[in-house]
């Protein structure tokens, strides 16, 4: 084997070796940095009490949640996340019951499960007024049905 022809192969021989330790300080590195997967806050402001009409819930949508306003009872955030599977329910004014498209689970509207197979009732969330008078929700936070946040409008 010629001189030139051995440092050459020598050469492609230290590339490889080096690319095999630089893949797996790579592995190596992304096996320690965790994996996180980032969730939307669980606690946010919904805007202002007087943006909340009463009478029907207010659906809002990116949140999951339903916002009931009552003039004696005040304000109450229940989710709209199916206790079966996670599917979106429906509040109907026409009976004042929740009801699950997809497997047919119905609520009241207290939450209560009135027809399966949802295991157990919707929840309700802790709602609060921040500094600024704005309405905060908090899903780490739950609550029982009956709470009512009163705020003088
Ligand atoms: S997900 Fe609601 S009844 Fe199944």
């Amino acid at each position: 084997m010629k001189r030139r022809s051995f440092l050459s192969w020598g050469a492609a021989g230290f590339g490889s070796l080096c690319a095999g330790v630089g893949v797996s300080l790579a592995a190596v590195l992304r096996f320690l940095t965790p994996s996180v997967f980032y969730e939307p806050p669980q606690s946010f402001k919904i805007g202002d009490p007087a943006d909340f009409p009463y009478g029907p819930p207010t659906f809002l949508a990116d949140e999951k949640i339903y916002i009931f306003r009552d003039r004696e009872k005040g304000f109450a955030a229940a989710s709209a996340v199916c206790t079966h599977l996670g599917c979106t329910v429906k509040f109907f004014q026409t009976d004042h019951h929740f009801h699950c498209p997809c497997h047919g689970s119905i609520y009241a509207s207290d939450g209560k499960v009135l027809h399966g197979p949802a295991p157990k009732p919707l929840q309700w969330f802790e709602i609060t007024l921040t500094r600024d008078g704005q309405l905060r929700v908090n899903k780490d936070r739950p609550v029982a049905a009956g709470y009512r946040l009163m705020v003088k409008a």
